[in-house]
């Protein structure tokens, strides 16, 4: 259910390795694309992958689920109002698979969700199938029953295919059976481990991956920031600092963006209202970030002047734009118009929204946006930009939001 970033190759590899799977998707346009064998989005070897699926018979795409013996959820979980997590599309999924569902299937749910999802999930397929023996938390299983399972992904953008494959999962069971059930699935391709536990843990530690990285973010974006106002390089600083054999603070930048680290953070809130003040400051610094890149970068732009964007997706070498802190500081700085901004991204074919028919705004190759620029703002450091070296940029103004050049060095 869901042939996104996750489901799309998950479902790809599944028929890869033998098993008959029918991707369901609500959006027909993503039917139509994988069934004539084009992913919908960039991922290296997903075609081809896809290629093999669907010449085998084994994979194929619609609209609508059938009965099978595994139902496996990947479809989005966004904020939603107030900063907690949107679960329209995991019910809307859920509802439809509960009808088809029969005595000893798997249900396993991918989506990343608050703790305590799974459990609701159990109770909304027994709530429309009172015919069928749920399995509840900490209660043995009942005979015949149907085995439910959260098995969050942790797949790099980039290099999804080797991480689906190499990565350890987490499979937590609502009950050891469900576990089991789920285990010997995963165990049929991933080569790293699968580490079984209860539901309401991998949800947690799913979680706490995404927590984790969002607050030592913030930490070196609070840090830059400190820097900058006290004349220091953060870049030297931090470098300095982590010669220390128990520190490793990361690389500032312009903030943090996917639709993972951004948003994962709040559902881990949500579990508890009153209290998580620090993941909830990391996500306040963090999302500040793009306005303070982009006050740095007017304050070396006179008016008029033309700003090289170098980047404008959410991280370097891959396509995807969504939250992206880059495409927030080019917005910033066309919106008043006195900038004039030269965007340039190798992978984006035509300016994104909003910057899409923004006066003064224009999508160049990297040539020529270097050659008009005044000044140079590096916002992703993508693998054409790496390739630039520091020698290309002496005598420029630059900004450098990511550190590239001092990486280069
Ligand atoms: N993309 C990542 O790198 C990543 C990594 C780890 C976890 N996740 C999590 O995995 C989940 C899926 O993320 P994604 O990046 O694949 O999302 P996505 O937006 O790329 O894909 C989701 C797909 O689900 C489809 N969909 C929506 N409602 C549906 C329904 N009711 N039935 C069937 N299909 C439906 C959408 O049309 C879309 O094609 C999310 O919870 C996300 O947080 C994503």
């Amino acid at each position: 259910m869901g042939l996104g970033y996750i489901g799309l190759p998950t479902a790809a590899m599944l028929a890869a390795r033998g098993h008959a799977v029918l991707g369901c998707d609500t959006d027909p346009r993503v039917v139509k694309a994988v069934a004539s064998g084009q992913a919908h989005f960039r991922e290296p070897d997903l075609d081809s992958l896809l290629a093999a699926a669907l010449a085998t018979g084994r994979l194929v795409a619609q609209g609508a689920p059938r009965p099978a013996e595994v139902f496996l959820i990947a479809v989005p979980t966004p904020l939603g109002p107030g900063n907690r997590a949107d679960l329209s599309a995991v019910w809307a999924a859920t509802d439809a698979i509960a009808p088809l569902l029969k005595p000893g299937d798997l249900v396993i749910l991918e989506s990343t969700c608050p703790v305590g999802t799974t459990e609701a999930l159990a109770a909304r397929i027994a709530a429309a199938r009172p015919d069928l023996a749920l399995p509840m938390r900490g209660v043995p299983a009942p005979p015949g029953c149907v085995h439910l399972a959260h098995c969050p992904e942790r797949v790099l953008p980039g290099a999804m295919l080797r991480e689906l494959v190499a990565n350890d999962r987490i499979i937590g069971g609502l009950t050891p059976g469900c576990a089991e059930s789920a285990r010997a699935l995963y165990a049929g391709f991933v080569t790293g481990q699968c580490h079984v536990t209860d539901s309401r843990t991998a949800e947690l530690a799913k979680l706490a991956e995404n927590a984790f990285r969002d607050v030592n973010i913030a930490f070196a974006n609070e840090l830059a920031d400190i820097a900058i106002g006290v004349q220091v390089d953060p870049w030297a600083a931090i470098a300095l600092a982590n010669r220390h054999p128990r520190v490793a603070i990361l690389a500032p930048g312009p903030g943090v963006g996917g639709h993972c680290i951004a948003v994962d953070p709040w559902f881990l809130a949500e579990s508890a209202p009153e209290g998580a003040p620090l993941i909830r400051a990391a996500r306040a610094v963090n999302d500040a970030r793009p306005g303070h890149v982009a006050a740095a970068i007017r304050a070396l732009a006179r008016p008029g002047a033309a700003v090289a964007c170098l980047g404008l997706t959410y991280k370097p070498d891959v396509g995807d734009l969504r939250a992206s802190p880059a495409l927030a500081v080019a917005e910033e700085l066309s919106r008043d118009g006195t900038l004039r901004l030269i965007c340039c991204d190798p992978l984006l074919a035509a300016l994104p929204p909003p910057l899409a028919g923004r006066p003064g705004v224009v999508l160049a190759g990297l040539e020529s946006a270097l050659a008009q620029a005044d000044v140079v703002a590096i916002l992703v450091a993508h693998r054409a930009f790496r390739a630039l070296g520091a020698p290309a940029l002496q005598g420029r103004t630059v900004l450098d939001a990511v550190g590239m050049l001092v990486a280069a060095v």
